[in-house]
């Protein structure tokens, strides 16, 4: 397949729906060959290998817990060895546990923070020497507008949030010299399972200067763009793609 991204190798974390689907579609829809990492439904996982492969792309799907450590390690492992390397890596899982902080418990706080940020640790840990070895790497954190503004709701997914831009930025510092982009992608609303109970609510629409939510594949595009290295001076960055909502 040829592409931006031919012979170049993906990672995606929660790869298979929403957001992470879109980006693995994306990408090898522009010749990467894509590791589709996924937590809970491997026919969901699958469904995104069987589209990509359908194409005449390359992907695979890899079973593992973003927040367990050990299981990243193996994973990482394991996509390195089936691929060789790793070009890109998309951290892209996460939960939300919305509550105010009068009735957030322990575990609605540590649950997400284990998932948003130590899950974005756990990955980087492990493919970050790959890439440096390489001397060459994209990497794309997705983090969030509720992360630079703050929401009602979300100091736990808040505090992950904007703890993935204070991770990024530092990472970004201490891999430039090695060749290493690393830059946050912090959407608004964008429609997936995630907003699901925001889809048909007004009130949230209305506080959107573009007037609707953003479709999966917008965002995919905007990774792509950073992925590309069509603009290898972008580093440390964080670009909102969230329609207007936070100016
Ligand atoms: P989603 O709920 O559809 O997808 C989340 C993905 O993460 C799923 O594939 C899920 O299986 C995976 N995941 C969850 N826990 C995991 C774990 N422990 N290990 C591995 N994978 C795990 O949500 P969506 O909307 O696609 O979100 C993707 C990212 O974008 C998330 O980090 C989210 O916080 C962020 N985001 C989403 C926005 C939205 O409006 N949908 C807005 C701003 C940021």
């Amino acid at each position: 397949m040829s592409g931006r991204f031919c012979d170049k190798v993906a990672a995606v974390t929660g790869g298979s729906r929403g957001i992470g689907r879109a980006v693995c579609l994306r990408l090898a829809s522009e010749g990467a060959a894509v590791a589709v990492i996924y937590s809970s439904s491997p026919e969901s996982a699958e469904a995104v290998v069987a589209e990509i492969t359908s194409a005449g792309g390359k992907a695979k799907a890899y079973k593992c817990n973003v927040a367990d450590s050990a299981e990243v390690e193996s994973t990482v492992a394991a996509v390195h060895a089936d691929f060789g390397r790793i070009d890109i890596l998309v951290n892209n899982a996460g939960i939300t546990r919305d509550k105010l902080l009068v009735m957030m418990k322990e575990a609605d706080f540590d649950d997400v923070i284990s998932v948003n940020l130590k899950g974005a640790y756990n990955m980087l840990r492990r493919v970050s020497p790959i890439m440096v070895k390489q001397r060459a790497g994209k990497i794309i954190n997705i983090s969030s507008i509720a992360g630079i503004n703050g929401n009602a709701g979300q100091v736990n997914y808040s505090a992950s949030k904007a703890g993935l831009i204070g991770m990024t930025k530092s990472l970004a510092r201490e891999l430039a010299g090695r060749g290493i982009c690393v830059n946050a992608i912090a959407p608004g609303f964008v429609e997936t399972d995630m907003t699901e109970r925001f889809a048909a609510d007004e009130a949230v629409k209305a506080k959107i200067p573009l007037g609707r939510m953003a479709r999966p594949d917008e965002v995919a595009a905007l990774v792509a763009f950073l992925a590309s290295g069509e603009s290898d001076y972008i580093t440390g960055e964080v670009i909102r793609i969230d329609g207007g909502l936070a100016i």
